[in-house]
């Protein structure tokens, strides 16, 4: 366990379901973030945090991620003979700065699955994985901070955020015990419980960083809540293995997968932006003085 991460896996091959119509003929990690697919926002964490390969397990109807992180020659050349060509230059600057892999899953069997697809492209080291759904606004990316803590303390790790207890079944719910400041030594892991068996509301938000031996662990994982194969219950197998470590990170976190998170997304985005923030900031007032909000 002693090496380096320098692998990233990001399933992007859900249904988008709660974003619905938007997603019927989308994907749902392309809607747009203020003016940059909620995807960009995961990949450039992994890219600010020192990862360069990076793998998309895709689905069907998830082509326009591939046409995104790729160059698009003749509207390049259109924008260069307009002078524009800067509007593109970020997307060339994570092309030309990431080595990017994509692999399919065939059928959506859930989030264990997914990652499972990743086996070959892994092979015997640890990597992360970032969920896309998840966007996290803070300082020092969350992925840099658990990179760090694993250079110190290798092991399994996933990130953690505090949740209210009426909500801890739309998350995966972790007991134990904090061992240093923000930092949490696992006991147990439990996919999506009822308010009633939750050992806590210390929920895993969409960054891991995990062993090769997981996909042995997912091999033997029969399907969980949902019918699908749960990512946090092979995690759990690994439990007296591997120590597993909860990171509770400093930060703003979105869930971009609902309506409500998207919305605060974008208007906490649009507020950070110097272009934007402005204007945008002077109608939000114009809301709250007109009494609309
Ligand atoms: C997945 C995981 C869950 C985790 C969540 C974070 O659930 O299964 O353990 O808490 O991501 O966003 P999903 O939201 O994909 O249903």
């Amino acid at each position: 366990m002693e090496q380096r991460i320098r692998k990233a896996v990001f399933p992007v091959a859900g249904l988008g379901v709660r974003l619905l119509p938007a997603t019927k003929t989308q994907p749902k990690e392309m809607l747009p973030i203020v003016d940059r697919p909620a995807v960009q926002y995961v990949v450039e964490e992994a890219i600010a945090s020192g990862i360069r390969n990076l793998l998309f397990v895709t689905g069907r109807g998830k082509r326009a991620i591939e046409d995104y992180f790729d160059f698009a020659v003749e509207l390049e050349y259109e924008l260069k003979n307009r002078g524009k060509e800067h509007l593109l230059g970020e997307i060339r600057g994570i092309v030309n700065s990431a080595q990017i892999f994509y692999v399919r899953q065939k059928s959506p069997r859930g989030l264990g699955d997914a990652v499972f697809q990743a086996r070959a492209f892994v092979g015997e080291e640890p990597f992360a994985v970032l969920l896309p759904d998840d966007i996290i606004m803070s300082d020092s990316p969350c992925l840099f901070e658990m990179l760090r803590l694993f250079a110190e303390r290798p092991g399994v790790y996933v990130a953690l955020i505090e949740v209210p207890h009426s909500e801890v079944s739309q998350w995966g719910i972790v007991s134990g015990r904090e061992i240093a400041p923000s930092l949490y030594l696992i006991e147990d892991l439990v996919e999506k419980p009822e308010p009633y068996e939750a050992p806590s509301n210390l929920a895993v938000v969409g960054r891991y960083l995990l062993p090769p031996s997981i996909f042995d662990a997912l091999a033997e994982t029969s399907p969980g809540k949902g019918g699908e194969i749960q990512l946090t219950d092979a995690i759990r197998k690994l439990i007296g293995k591997e120590p597993i470590y909860g990171y509770r990170f400093v930060g703003e976190y979105f869930g971009v997968g609902s309506k409500l998170g998207y919305l605060k997304a974008n208007v906490a985005f649009a507020l950070k932006r110097e272009d934007l923030a402005f204007e945008f900031r002077a109608f939000l007032r114009d809301l709250v003085e007109r009494g609309i909000i």
